[in-house]
């Protein structure tokens, strides 16, 4: 199929947007045509082959704007290949990264009906100081797993770029010959 894609994105601090930016980047590098939106603008799949998801993990949840996206457009979505994509784990570490990918696993299982052909959870950007007030409060909770974690940035362009190189043949879409 030679078909255009779309990469839709959720993001509070613009970490996953870095990250769709880089995905989009690379299926272009491959021949394909691709819209990169955030997920609230969209207002049809009309005319796509495909559709990237990329939303970030907060409080054991995925991002709303996904929860929404997926349900407005569950008849689109249920004819095409999807691949979804979730920022969350703030250290290099294998344990961390499989539970945020348990909580992405669950978030998923509340849509049945969607059967992606790839799902990928990558290290996120955490920046305490510039926290929106509500995410401060639950960081500053003695209880939070946010408690007293300095700023960092453990996504792993490396593995992204291998993870959009791979995006093609999983989505089933060949570049554009026009
Ligand atoms: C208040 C808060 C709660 C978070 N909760 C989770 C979580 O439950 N699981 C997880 O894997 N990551 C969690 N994260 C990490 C974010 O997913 C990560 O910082 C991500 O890169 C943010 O993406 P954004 O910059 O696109 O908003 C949390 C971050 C904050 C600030």
């Amino acid at each position: 199929m030679s078909a255009r894609i779309l990469l839709a994105y959720a993001t509070r601090y613009g970490s996953t947007q870095q990250v769709a930016e880089a995905i989009a980047n690379k299926l272009r590098e491959s021949g394909l045509v691709v819209d990169l939106e955030p997920m609230r603008q969209v207002r049809t799949l009309a005319g796509y082959g495909a559709v990237v998801l990329g939303a970030p993990l907060y409080v054991l949840h995925w991002h709303k704007e996904a929860h929404d996206f997926l349900s407005k457009h569950q008849e689109a979505l249920g004819k095409q290949p999807v691949a979804i994509f979730a920022l969350g784990p703030l250290h290099d570490d294998e344990a961390e990264r499989q539970g945020s990918r348990e909580q992405l696993d669950k978030e998923l299982a509340k849509f049945p009906w969607l059967v992606p052909v790839a799902i990928e959870v990558f290290g996120g950007k955490y920046d305490p100081a510039k926290l929106h007030f509500s995410d401060k409060l639950i960081a500053s909770l003695p209880a939070s797993p946010l408690h007293n974690v300095p700023a960092g940035d453990v996504r792993n362009w490396t593995a992204i770029d291998a993870w959009a190189s791979n995006l093609p043949a999983k989505l089933e879409l060949k570049k554009a010959t026009a």
